[in-house]
């Protein structure tokens, strides 16, 4: 069985795939911006019929480096499906910006950056 880091545990993707994991047998890890959503996830993942003893969780944002090394360590596979929210539309940004400010294969650099602190 592998140990699986699924990034935005608590989003609609993530959930469900903390759900299929844990009940596949796998170790799951989930990141979560706050521990305050931690009773909330539990409650999803008991509702899918999920074993939460297998899984650990993890404070990480992706605004921030903090956490995710701690978060990876020893992970067999990462799921990265957190999505943040951004205070601004990127494509604004992108084109009233130089080309500079287009990150490889049409994304915005504002969300592949925070992308990166979790790869
Ligand atoms: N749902 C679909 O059917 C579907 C289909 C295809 C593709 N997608 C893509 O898959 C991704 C996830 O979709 P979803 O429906 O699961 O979205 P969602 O329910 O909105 O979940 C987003 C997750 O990302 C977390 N998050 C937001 N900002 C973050 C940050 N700065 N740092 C760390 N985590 C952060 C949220 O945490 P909080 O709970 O703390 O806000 C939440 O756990 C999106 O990119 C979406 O476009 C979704």
């Amino acid at each position: 069985m592998s140990k699986v880091l699924v990034t935005g545990g608590t989003g609609f993707l993530g959930a469900h795939i903390l759900v299929q994991l844990l009940n596949a047998g796998h170790d799951a890890r989930a990141t979560i911006r706050s521990m305050d959503k931690k009773d909330r996830l539990l409650k999803m993942l008991q509702a899918g019929g999920a074993r939460s003893e297998a899984l650990e969780l993890f404070e990480a944002d992706l605004e921030d480096d903090n956490g995710w090394a701690e978060a990876m360590a020893d992970c067999d596979y990462v799921l990265h499906v957190a999505s943040p929210f951004l205070p601004e539309a990127p494509m604004t940004k992108a084109r009233s910006s130089a080309r500079r400010e287009t990150a490889p294969y049409g994304c915005c650099r504002q969300r592949v950056r925070p992308a990166s602190n979790a790869l």
